[in-house]
């Protein structure tokens, strides 16, 4: 089984590619554009994968406010060119494409409402990619290993500087580790996962300053204040609620046990 990996240099990318050993195949930037479709054929061309996992992007929300065209040609044009490879495709989407779901942990089968241009433009990559039942599209959310926004509170209450976080946006926490697994297994073995769409996040919907109040309270130290997106004046709106619950069968284990083993590695 080869598996090309696209973005196989970002956070997600290279778990993936230390968990496939010698079936991963990976490409990126400056070598490989995956909004380029002479680029993408002729890198399937070379590698023949059995199947491709995407998880490139410009996971900058606002870059992409700013620059909708090349959101665009990442997300959207980048897995069409995938997807007209013939080859199959298991590709990385965001929580974000929900803006305000109450308080409800949001389904597969819930509509959508995708809160800025990043999500947009994801929205419409999955839309390409799921108009064929063999591919597979994973919603998923707030990702951290060595980066992300849990590590990042963690390093700056250590280092006692102040946190200040939002209170007004709520979603999940997703382990990279967790979820590269899955995306592997997706990739290797779609009868035993199953193909379509599937959130896969760590189920516990937490705002980012309860978050940090979260470590604070573990740690012992460190101060932590809060803030509204609103007065941050960012040019990407952020969503109000877009905290994923899932009907499929595929479960990443919960919030309060990924958080107690980051913590114990972090700390
Ligand atoms: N991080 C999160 O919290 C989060 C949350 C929800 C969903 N996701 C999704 O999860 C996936 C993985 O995210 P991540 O955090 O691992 O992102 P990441 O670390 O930024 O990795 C993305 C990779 O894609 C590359 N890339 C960008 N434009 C490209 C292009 N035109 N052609 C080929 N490669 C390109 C990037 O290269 P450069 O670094 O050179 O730009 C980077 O190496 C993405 O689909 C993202 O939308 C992430």
């Amino acid at each position: 089984m080869k598996v090309m990996v696209a973005g196989a240099s970002g956070m997600l990318g290279s778990e993936i590619m230390k968990l496939l050993g010698d079936s991963g195949v990976g490409f990126d930037l400056p070598d490989f554009d995956i909004a380029d479709s002479v680029c993408v054929s002729s890198a399937v061309n070379k590698v023949k994968p059995d199947v491709i996992l995407n998880t490139s992007a410009l996971t900058d929300v606002d870059y992409c406010e700013k620059n909708p065209d090349a959101a665009e040609s990442v997300h959207h044009t980048g897995v069409k060119n995938l997807v007209d490879t013939g080859i199959r495709v298991v590709t990385v989407s965001t929580d974000q494409v929900f803006t305000n779901g109450g308080t409800r942990y949001l389904l597969e089968s819930d509509p959508t409402e995708p809160a800025n241009i990043y999500a947009a433009t994801k929205l419409r990559g999955e839309i390409v990619a799921l108009n064929n039942p063999g591919n597979t599209v994973v919603r998923t959310s707030w990702l951290f290993g060595a980066k992300g926004l849990l590590p990042w509170i963690v390093t700056k209450l250590i280092n006692q500087e102040v946190v200040t976080a939002v209170t007004d946006q709520t979603s999940c926490l997703t382990s990279v580790v967790s979820l590269a697994e899955i995306l592997v297994d997706m990739a290797v073995d779609e009868n035993k996962t199953g193909t379509g769409l599937f959130h896969c996040v760590s189920r516990g919907a937490i705002t980012p300053y309860e978050l940090a109040c979260t470590v604070r309270d573990r740690i012992g130290a460190g101060v932590v204040r809060s803030t509204r997106w609103a007065q941050l004046s960012l040019p990407a709106p952020r969503p109000v609620w877009s905290a994923l619950g899932t009907e499929r069968s595929i479960v990443l284990p919960p919030l309060e046990e990924v958080l107690e083993l980051c913590l114990q590695k972090l700390l």
